[in-house]
């Protein structure tokens, strides 16, 4: 319906303001794009940046998603489904709604408007917005994210693998079939968007977690 479409836009602009490159260029004045792995998200502003900074980015990129989920939320219950609680669960059209929107938030981080069609990774706004989706499917992606990027200290490791479990996820949780487009689109574009940490993976030269040392370059 028109609210969905118009929440799924202002998702897109909303979540595409790119708090990494923003934070990173007020806090360290570097261009986070040119340095590190090129990549405006937590990590790469933790290790061009440093670690407020790249707390900030987190909070930021996470909050982003949040917050325009639980205002979906908000209109589709209050202008679209009349507030009838049996409606408003997440295995009715009702959450194929928000998964459209989930989409419209992780487009918009990863194809930012703001910054030439380019932009971040999706995981920490994945996450936020995850929130807002479903409650539950963010902790799996959380546990995902945690047991392979923990020990291995690889995030784009723990990123990929959380990706590629959100359909699963998704469907293990009972969203309606008609939201497994939306919901492949985000697990495929963040993997597409990790395709150079994967190559790195699979050579062996991926970074591993750090923070910036100061006087580092
Ligand atoms: O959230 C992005 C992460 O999975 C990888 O970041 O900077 O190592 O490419 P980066």
């Amino acid at each position: 319906c028109v609210w969905t479409l118009a929440l799924t836009l202002g998702a897109y602009v909303v979540c595409g303001i790119p708090f990494g490159f923003i934070i990173a260029k007020r806090k360290g004045h570097v261009d986070v794009r040119t340095v590190g792995s090129g990549n405006i998200g937590t990590t790469n502003v933790a290790r061009s940046v440093g670690k407020k900074a790249a707390a900030l980015t987190l909070l930021c990129d996470l909050g982003k998603g949040l917050v325009w989920m639980l205002l979906a939320r908000w209109v589709l219950a209050a202008l679209v489904f009349g507030g009838d609680a049996a409606s408003l669960d997440h295995t009715t059209v009702f959450g194929a709604s928000l998964s459209l929107v989930y989409m419209g938030c992780i487009l918009g981080h990863v194809f930012s408007p703001f910054l030439g069609f380019h932009g971040g990774k999706g995981i920490a706004v994945g996450f936020g917005a995850a929130l807002g989706l479903w409650w539950p499917v963010a902790l799996g992606l959380l546990a995902v994210f945690l047991v392979f990027a923990v020990p291995s200290r690889y995030v784009s490791l723990g990123s990929v693998c959380a990706a590629a479990s959100l359909p699963i996820q998704c469907a293990l949780w009972g969203f309606p079939l008609i939201s497994v487009a939306p919901i492949v689109v985000v697990a495929l574009v963040v993997i597409w968007a990790h395709r150079s940490n994967i190559r790195k993976l699979a050579r062996g030269e991926e970074r591993r977690f750090a923070f910036h040392k100061d006087g580092e370059k």
